[in-house]
């Protein structure tokens, strides 16, 4: 039998990548031979690298580093302003104030960065920024509160200076959705006006087989090609539920769920490859179904099967469904 790896596949069209923890890389050695890029789940935010102000904690990032440098394959780091996992000594009264907070932010991504110079290419500078009503184009969290508005514009200025090599990004979910969608590309176009740092968006892409439907990623991605920066999927999985579907006595998926998978991952990767012009990576958010964050999100214990590969690390449909397109 052939071997078929799923990077070797899109070779011609984008990296395929995947978020693995420091502590699964072995379990997973031989499955990631089908991914050319690495993201880690959790071992560059800011409560695990940075977990006092003054201790850095490099331990299991460099693992992933070092992992992903000695198998050949490319970094994405994620991430340095979010609203979450953030370590507790970070807001603390004294912090909170504009000059300090930037020379933390300063100090927190000169930091990694160098670190990290010659090994992580692409970067999501801030994640999660912009708010889900039309209330306001960005979300209000602390990073907002104490900087003040210009927070992203600023650590991009400062991701840049760190490193003006590396890809900036900014991470995003839900942007399938119109309105949302439309307030975000606004907003970038004024960051281009001001000729802010970025070099794109990233697309979060947390799917279900239920939603969204094709016709809104496509027509997202007929917004996108305008906008004129590159574009990335971070985080792609395809949930076999309802978001908010209570039921937990599923314990193995069933073949119409699957089939769905199959489908609804067969219709993605064709507008991916559709619209690859624009599209400088694309980035599963895990690798098989023994362990996924949507075990426990939203609804806590409900066992979900959001991967190309299974439990016991075969190939699923919708393995082969990308495979074959
Ligand atoms: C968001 C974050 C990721 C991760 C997932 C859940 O999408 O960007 O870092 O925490 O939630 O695993």
């Amino acid at each position: 039998m052939g071997e078929k790896l799923l990077w070797k596949k899109y070779k011609d069209y984008f990296p395929v990548g995947a978020a693995i923890s420091y502590d699964k890389i072995s379990r997973y050695d031989k499955l990631l031979d089908n991914f050319n890029s690495i993201s880690a789940e959790n071992e560059f935010k800011f409560e695990r690298i940075h977990p006092e102000e003054d201790v850095y904690d490099f331990e299991k990032s460099d693992i992933i580093v070092e992992y992903a440098l000695k198998k050949g394959k490319q970094l994405r780091g994620h991430t340095f302003v979010w609203h979450n996992q953030n370590p507790e000594w970070l807001f603390l009264p004294q912090n909170c104030q504009r000059e300090k907070m930037l020379k933390i932010l300063e100090s927190h991504i000169g930091t990694v960065m160098d670190r990290y110079r010659d090994s992580v290419r692409y970067w999501d500078v801030v994640n999660e920024i912009f708010d889900d009503s039309d209330d306001a184009v960005l979300r209000k969290t602390q990073w907002s509160e104490i900087i003040g508005a210009d927070y992203v514009e600023r650590a991009f200025c400062i991701a840049h200076e760190a490193n003006p090599n590396a890809e900036l990004y900014i991470n995003e979910y839900n942007l399938e959705i119109p309105g949302k969608l439309d307030r975000a590309l606004s907003y970038l176009e004024e960051l281009k006006k001001k000729e802010i740092p970025v070099t794109g968006l990233g697309i979060q892409g947390h799917y279900s087989i239920f939603f969204p439907g094709m016709d809104m990623i496509k027509a997202m991605f007929e917004k996108l090609a305008k906008l004129d920066m590159k574009i990335q999927i971070t985080e792609l999985d395809v949930s076999v539920f309802q978001f908010q579907d209570e039921r937990k006595d599923i314990l193995t998926p069933t073949d119409e769920m699957l089939s769905r998978q199959a489908e609804y991952y067969r219709n993605v990767f064709s507008i991916l490859k559709e619209y690859s012009e624009i599209i400088s990576g694309v980035t599963l958010w895990g690798v098989a179904d023994d362990y996924t964050w949507l075990d426990d999100y939203p609804v806590v214990g409900r066992k979900n099967w959001p991967l190309l590969f299974d439990e016991t690390f075969r190939a699923k449909k919708a393995f082969n469904a990308i495979m074959e397109i």
